[in-house]
């Protein structure tokens, strides 16, 4: 399905909410055959339970689709954990869970997200790219599983990453 501007949209509307205790045997089993090193439901449980922890879960209808999990560090925000289910990727959900949690950590005060990504994971790249993330550091041989390294990503939620930096951290921009 596509819009007016020809980007595809979900075929039906996602309901966003918070992450709870109970989605958790879901949301576990969707990220066993989504990773290679997957979470297990202890790290689900500590995202839960984390100060400024901030999870989401995606549904259509009664049915799990993909969700989000991150926490808060004071005006950061740090994306740890994205899926889609397999069946359903290429379809703009993960794009449209991005784009809601970005707008809710707006809302929040939010002014930066960051997160890494595996260097080869062109889908993610891609649709982090498009919501405005930038590569500013690269991990060398940060995942296992392949080994492989991570690309660091932040977005500033307004205005150039390089005003986020010299507002952030005046003191870089002295010699
Ligand atoms: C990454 C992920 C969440 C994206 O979810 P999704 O619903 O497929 O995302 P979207 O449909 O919104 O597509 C996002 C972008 O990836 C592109 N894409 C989709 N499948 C692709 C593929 N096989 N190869 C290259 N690009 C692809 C889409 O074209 C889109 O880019 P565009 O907006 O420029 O067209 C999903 O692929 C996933 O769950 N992957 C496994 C877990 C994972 O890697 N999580 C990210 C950890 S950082």
């Amino acid at each position: 399905m596509t819009d007016d501007d020809g980007r595809r949209t979900p075929a039906t509307t996602l309901a966003i909410e918070p992450m709870t205790a109970e989605d958790l045997s879901e949301v576990v089993e969707m990220e066993q055959v989504s990773f290679a090193t997957p979470w297990q439901k202890q790290d689900f449980d500590r995202a839960l339970a984390q100060p400024g922890g901030l999870c989401r879960v995606a549904r259509q209808g009664d049915a799990l689709v993909g969700y989000a999990v991150g926490y808060r560090v004071q005006e950061e925000y740090h994306l740890t954990d994205l899926a889609i289910h397999p069946e359903l990727r290429g379809r703009g959900l993960g794009g449209a869970l991005v784009d809601v949690l970005l707008g809710e950590l707006s809302g929040l005060g939010v002014r930066v997200v960051s997160l890494e990504v595996r260097a080869s994971n062109d889908p993610a790249t891609r649709l982090y790219k498009r919501r405005g993330f930038q590569t500013i550091a690269v991990r060398r041989d940060y995942y296992r599983e392949p080994t492989e390294n991570a690309v660091v990503m932040l977005k500033p939620m307004e205005g150039s990453l390089s005003d986020y930096i010299a507002r952030a951290h005046p003191s870089c921009d002295t010699p």
